[in-house]
């Protein structure tokens, strides 16, 4: 049975039962950012499963595209080295949502295995998640299956519902337990049955898996109860197409022969039986279905799953003889095996033909050099071993091969790599990445031209060519309107990011177009990339252009740039010479500087160091800058930064009194900075203090603020601003003397109270029972109350109650005649209950809270009945 016939079987089989035939979903799950690739039937479904969308039926089945390749499910490793793994596959399913559960699945999946595709019931074997007894028992009772050929597999990866009969789509989202269907290819393959030591040989091959979905899995690993237990199941196409063609390995089956073939005759052409070949028949499907669902080879997510596998098949096509780019030729015999299936191949042929010929060739320039490192490497170790990491990341960086592309080939000759040492190697380049430039993407575009010249220190408008554009990471050919993208320039006056001082921003103008620049960044040391949006028109690689920097915002950074200089040595000056520069940022609002330094700055430190900086200013002095080599700048006495990497040829630059090594733009005069004032000053790590300053108009805006507020206070108060302090310190001590004062009325006025009341008291079985607000009186009141009518009651039960923003305070009192009978502490939980509290406290003293003052009244008036029944 063709493949074809086996998928419409499937299809037309479920159909039969009532089953909606869905179209595959795309590759690429949109929707879903906790997935990287779809991987299974039921992810266009996961929120069907989860409740949060319905459709207009209860069942439906599909056959799905899938990658594994990266993310939860990934086989990419095993491709070509076992019978049934693939990077791409379709997968066959049907599915119940909140239909049908586990009896109609079984016996559904059993009438199409046996009477539809006619297998051989002996040759099957099921597995049942441990604790599943009601599929063991469908499998058993229902179906027939004997016992021998049931396996029970519990949680035996190594967690709670970690099994191979628990699925998870991911880390999170809908999942349950399963139950698999294995075939037994026969005695001749080597392999054991599921859950036996050799279950991964390829004898018993799982064709088809069902899950009961009844769980969501959270991010905190906690599962809850789907809202209806539904069904998920999936077969591969490829293992059931191998099983119903009578061959042992997927690779055999019709799908396969005319790619296999392909890729024989586009590499070496001999030898048939190569893993290799399986490899290049497995990657040229899941290559050119991921691109035809927009996935394009880049260095991030996606992108870099799918420069791996075509990196991979290349290296396969490598060791098969290939030299030059052949993989993309591959596309049409892929396009007349599953075109008709499949129309987006059809459609998209020509750009995956395309994209695939340039990211070869692009490989193809480095893989010889990687592969003769490697090889030599290798020849070293003579089999025997762990791989350098440091080796692993060069090959990476320089070469291109990715770590799983090395691990591959030593894998081949019994060495592994030592990916941890690998993982430090990266590490480190990216920490030197981030030191160097905040700007990822500009760090990781490639780029192989020639240089940017930069002539921003003499000059803000300087006429270049556009050399290369990148949209979304990738090189470009143009930019269009709207479009974000990268720009670089042959020359331009626009600062690249670096010793502290961000890049600048402004316009790039060509007679077609304008780009909006808004920060300019490094791609390599001496390539400026100008990111930014380009506002009207277009902009083509080789265009001409003039590049203007925005004057404002460079003058302001100049200005910050210059002043950090001076207050470096302010610093250093008034608080000693240990102060260093431990980082700085300066952009066109403010400076900010961080150095060593162990206590906070007096006000008076920080206004010596202010008056430092604006008597520089102010003696308006020539700025110069001389390029030296290091030596003699190091004669010269000139400020150079520990650990950082000098190059032969260093600027120093003089502003004011202060001599520094620096890359950075400048004012030409001191007195261009205008004014300076630090605006904070704080720690920011043991020993690290960070300062605030401002220059020019900012310092300007910024005082003005600073008076505006002052003023504003002044006004309010009635006084003038010099006379803000004193004044509020008296109100200060005038507030500190009423609050004092208010305090002794209040006790004042509720002994006064108390008097009254004890009129109001009422005589129980010869006792006193009283229950009274007393308005505004706080709990000292109320205490210094109840004291009072305890003395003047003789034999009482008491009760006083306030109300103060909504909450009640509730005290009771009982003389100690009583309390053997009356307990306070019952008797105030018996009235805070009623308004929504409670509390507790001794038997002749107890005190309590409530949020209800409406019910008060009610409350108060059911103490004497209560005290009554105790007495
Ligand atoms: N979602 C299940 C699987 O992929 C059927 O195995």
């Amino acid at each position: 049975m063709k493949s074809a016939e086996i998928r419409d079987k499937f299809l037309k089989f479920f159909e039969s039962k009532g089953h909606q035939i869905v179209a595959s979903s795309s590759l690429v799950p949109h929707e879903d950012p906790t997935l990287l690739f779809t991987n299974a039937g039921m992810n266009q479904f996961k929120d069907v499963f989860l409740g949060f969308d319905k459709r207009p039926y209860d069942r439906a089945t599909t056959s799905q595209k899938c990658v594994r390749a990266g993310g939860k499910h990934n086989d990419l490793e095993n491709v070509g080295y076992t019978a049934r793994h693939h990077t791409f596959f379709e997968m066959l399913g049907n599915f119940s949502f909140g239909d049908y559960f586990k009896l109609d699945a079984i016996k559904y999946a059993w009438e199409l295995l046996v009477d539809v595709y006619q297998l051989p019931k002996e040759r099957l074997w099921v597995s049942v998640y441990a604790e599943d007894d009601e599929a063991y028992e469908i499998w058993n009772t229902v179906i027939g299956i004997p016992a021998e050929r049931i396996v029970r597999i519990g949680d035996n990866k190594g967690a709670r519902y970690a099994s191979d009969n628990f699925w998870m789509m991911g880390d999170t989202g809908p999942c349950g337990p399963c139950t698999e269907i294995f075939y037994d290819h026969g005695e001749h393959i080597p392999g054991g049955p599921p859950g036996s030591p050799d279950e991964d040989g390829d004898r018993y091959i799982e064709i088809w898996n069902n899950v009961f979905m009844q769980f969501n899995r959270d991010e905190n690993g906690v599962m809850h109860l789907l809202p209806k237990p539904s069904v998920d199941t999936g077969m591969g196409l490829e293992r059931i197409a191998a099983v119903l063609q009578h061959v042992h390995s997927n690779y055999d089956i019709d799908l396969f022969q005319s790619l296999i073939a392909a890729a024989a005759r586009e590499t070496s052409g001999e030898k048939m039986d190569s893993p290799s070949l399986r490899v290049l028949a497995d990657h040229i499907r899941a290559c050119s279905f991921l691109l035809a669902d927009g996935v394009i080879p880049g260095n991030e997510g996606r992108g870099y799953v799918l420069r791996r596998i075509i990196r991979r098949a290349i290296r396969h096509g490598y060791k098969l003889g290939a030299r030059a780019a052949f993989f993309h030729r591959m596309v049409p015999d892929l396009v007349a095996e599953m075109g008709s299936a499949y129309p987006e191949l059809v459609s998209g042929e020509k750009r995956i033909t395309d994209v695939l010929r340039q990211e070869e060739e692009r490989f193809f320039t480095t893989i010889e050099h990687g592969m003769a490192i490697l090889e030599g490497e290798l020849a070293a170790m003579g089999g025997q071993g762990i791989f350098n990491g440091e080796t692993a990341f060069k090959l990476h960086d320089t070469f291109g091969f990715p770590l799983d592309l090395t691990a591959d080939i030593c894998r081949e000759r019994g060495v592994s790599v030592d990916s941890a040492g690998f993982e430090r190697a990266m590490n480190r380049q990216k920490e030197q990445a981030r030191a160097a430039g905040k700007f990822q993407m500009a760090a990781t575009l490639e780029y192989a031209g020639p240089s940017t010249t930069f002539h921003g220190y003499d000059t803000l408008d300087f006429k270049g060519k556009v050399l290369a554009l990148y949209k979304e990471g990738s090189p470009a050919r143009e930019l269009k309107e709207g479009d974000h993208g990268v720009v670089v320039l042959d020359e331009t006056p626009f600062y690249a990011e670096s010793g502290g001082q961000v890049g600048d921003r402004g316009v790039i103008q060509s007679t077609q177009g304008i780009f909006a620049v808004d920060d300019t960044q490094k791609i390599q040391a001496t390539v400026f990339g100008h990111q930014g949006v380009l506002k009207t028109g277009t902009l083509k690689v080789g265009d001409a252009v003039t590049a203007r920097v925005d004057l404002l915002a460079r003058s302001r950074t100049m200005r910050n740039h210059s002043a950090t200089h001076l207050m470096h040595k302010a610093l250093r000056e008034v608080l000693g010479e240990h102060v260093q520069q431990k980082g700085s940022q300066v952009d066109p609002d403010k400076t900010r500087f961080d150095f060593v330094h162990n206590q906070p700055m007096s006000d008076a430190e920080i206004r010596r160091v202010e008056n430092i900086v604006n008597a520089e200013i102010l003696d308006n002095a020539d700025c110069q800058c001389r390029v030296l080599p290091i030596a003699e700048a190091q004669k010269l006495g000139a400020v150079m930064l520990f650990g950082e990497k000098y190059g032969d040829e260093v600027r120093v630059i003089d502003i004011g009194s202060s001599r520094e090594l620096c890359g950075g733009t400048h004012v030409r005069r001191t007195g261009d900075i205008g004014l300076f004032s630090i605006a904070a000053e704080g720690g920011v790590a043991a020993g690290v203090r960070r300062v605030e300053a401002v220059t020019g108009d900012n310092a300007l805006a910024y005082m003005q603020g600073m008076e505006t507020t002052l003023g504003g206070v002044a006004g309010t108060l009635k006084v003038q601003p010099g006379e803000v302090p004193e004044r509020v310190n008296a109100m200060l001590d005038q507030i500190r003397r009423l609050e004092r004062e208010l305090s002794a009325l209040k006790s004042k006025l509720a002994t006064a109270q108390g008097d009254d009341l004890v009129g109001q008291a009422i005589e129980v079985k010869g006792s006193k029972v009283l229950a009274v607000t007393l308005e505004g009186a706080d709990i000292n009141a109320l205490r210094e109350t109840m004291d009072k009518l305890r003395d003047k009651l003789k034999s009482a039960a008491v009760v006083l109650a306030s109300t103060v923003d909504g909450k009640v305070t509730l005290i009771a009192g009982v003389t100690s005649d009583l309390t053997a009978r009356v307990k306070a502490g019952e008797l105030v939980n018996m009235v805070a209950r009623q308004v929504g509290g409670k509390g507790g406290g001794r038997p002749d003293m107890a005190q309590a809270g409530g949020n209800d003052p409406g019910k008060l009244p009610t409350a108060l008036a059911s103490v004497a009945a209560w005290v009554e029944q105790r007495l």
